[in-house]
């Protein structure tokens, strides 16, 4: 595993910081020595680093107490939720100053208002389960990824999650009513309000949505909730093209009545992906065609969802868009499709170290961005494979690369990279549709930043952090 900026050492003066913290907050609190480096891995295993301490608050008294004890001694902060981020952004790069301040430990509901559609929760809760608790009162709360399980409201809000979810319900920033996060001075910004309608003056909490733990410490979210849909009908169906998934998208949204709540893009290599992240993972059909999608359609009341999809299935056979297709007809098997796209993950992480990029463009030229990055990439290592998959309905697309592991894997990631950001310069794209900027994408985020705009981030940076106490290291140099 590569080091980030010197593993391991953390040097007397980061030992005598341990011991200090120890001494002002206590051994619940603060975690030494070796167990420390849990929390300092990348989740694909590619980077492990090294930090002062962990502390792990139990309350927001205790995260102001940790942030002050951490700025009396010069430390500087990592906040982190379940550090699942795909960025390095939670992850310390200077071993003898930083700590990781964990809200592992801070995951109560504290108020569910099922009537006003609302809930307080603490940041530390695993997404996957507050989900639960807001479905045991009937009530649904629509972020999903991959990493639900393990990932924490508090990280989604800071790298404003997006998921297969993001077409019907928007982005965590649109799904949020309001925050509460210690500042880097310990200080409280107290905007828990759980009002939908609120316009005196700015709206402060949107710095920190998507600030990646740069200007505080998220301690508990005020969510919108949903009405549990009642029907859910999933269908996998095997398309010619991307092209031909993105003329299938917008049929959907046409003739869907907005009831689509996703609509994932994935390879044939996704399958075999899938089972080597998942072995004992049946899979519903056979590699065979060129694409495949897993589309969603829910909702409640009087309507009937699995009618809409057959339909709407049926129309696409007719239109030559779909050629093969199966619809799930229990929760179990339309869990079993999900397990393809989720799976792939996990076996591409098995694959060792590649590329993974995180990219937007408009929709309208998805397909031919994606033809073209993929044709030029190939030109240079033909022996690479190719693995563009993910949100397309959001024109979001991971165009993941696999190295030919004959060659330099290192070089050949950093030339692939170079040649995918060349050709998105060209679309206009993102470089960063939902996973951040972190450590890892920092020097491509700087290199495209308008003046104008750095300066501006500097601005707030420094005016919430003038110490820089937050993060630093994240995002942009400072
Ligand atoms: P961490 O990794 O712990 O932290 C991420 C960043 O947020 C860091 O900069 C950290 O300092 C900061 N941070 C964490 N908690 C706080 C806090 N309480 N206050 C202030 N700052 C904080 N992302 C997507 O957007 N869409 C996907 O579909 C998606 N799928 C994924 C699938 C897999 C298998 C994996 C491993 C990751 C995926 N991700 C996805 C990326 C990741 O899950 C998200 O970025 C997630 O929101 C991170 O949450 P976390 O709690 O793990 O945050
Ligand atoms: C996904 C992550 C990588 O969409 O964002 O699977
Ligand atoms: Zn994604």
């Amino acid at each position: 595993m590569d080091a980030v900026n010197g593993q391991g050492n953390k040097g007397e003066t980061g030992e005598a910081a341990a011991q200090a913290l120890e001494a002002r907050l206590g051994q619940d609190i603060v975690v030494r020595g070796p167990d420390v480096l849990a929390y300092c891995r990348d989740w694909h295993g590619d980077v492990q680093s090294d930090a002062v301490a962990v502390l792990r608050p139990r309350t927001t008294a205790e995260v102001q107490e940790c942030v002050r004890a951490a700025v009396d001694l010069g430390l500087q902060i990592i906040p982190q939720g379940g550090n699942t981020g795909l960025v390095l952004g939670g992850v310390p790069d200077a071993p003898d100053r930083q700590v990781v301040v964990s809200l592992e430990r801070m995951t109560a509901v504290r108020s569910l208002d099922a009537a006003n559609f609302s809930a307080v929760v603490e940041a530390g809760i695993v997404l996957e389960e507050f989900k639960d608790k807001v479905a045991q009162a009937g009530l649904y709360f629509p972020l999903a990824l991959g990493a639900q399980g393990s990932c924490r409201l508090g990280g989604n809000v800071a790298t404003n999650a997006g998921g297969v979810n993001v077409l019907r319900y928007g982005m965590t920033r649109e799904l949020l009513l309001g925050l509460e996060v210690v500042l880097p001075d310990g200080s409280l910004f107290e905007g828990l309000t759980c009002l939908r309608k609120d316009n005196r003056g700015i709206d402060l909490k949107q710095l920190f949505i998507g600030s990646e733990g740069t200007l505080g410490i998220i301690t508990a979210v005020s969510v919108k909730l949903f009405p549990a849909p009642e029907q859910v009908a999933t269908a996998l169906l095997a398309v010619g093209s991307l092209e031909d998934a993105i003329a299938l998208y917008r049929q959907a949204r046409r003739l869907c009545c907005d009831l689509m709540s996703a609509f994932e893009f994935m390879p044939p290599s996704a399958f075999q992906l899938a089972k080597e992240g998942i072995p004992d993972l049946a899979l519903p059909m056979a590699a065979e065609h060129p694409a495949y999608v897993l589309m969603e359609l829910s909702g409640s009341g009087l309507v009937d969802i699995d009618d809409l999809m057959a339909r709407f299935t049926e129309h696409a056979f007719e239109e030559g868009l779909a050629v093969d297709g199966v619809m799930a007809s229990s929760q179990a098997q339309a869990r079993n499709l999900w397990l393809i796209r989720e799976g792939m993950n996990e076996g591409q992480a098995k694959r060792g170290k590649h590329l993974r990029t995180d990219i937007s463009v408009p929709l309208s030229r998805m397909a031919e961005f994606v033809a073209e990055a993929e044709a030029a990439i190939l030109a240079e290592f033909p022996g690479a494979t190719c693995v563009s998959y993910g949100h397309v309905g959001d024109g979001n697309v991971h165009l993941n690369v696999l190295p030919d592991t004959r060659g330099d894997v290192e070089a050949q990631i950093y030339r692939a990279k170079q040649i995918a950001n060349e050709v998105l310069d060209r679309y206009d794209g993102s470089i960063s549709a939902e996973h951040g900027i972190g450590r890892l994408k920092k020097a491509d985020f700087e290199q495209r930043l308008p003046d104008v705009q750095r300066a501006l981030l500097e601005a707030i940076r420094t005016a919430v952090d003038p110490a820089l106490t937050m993060n630093r290291g994240c995002q942009i140099e400072l």
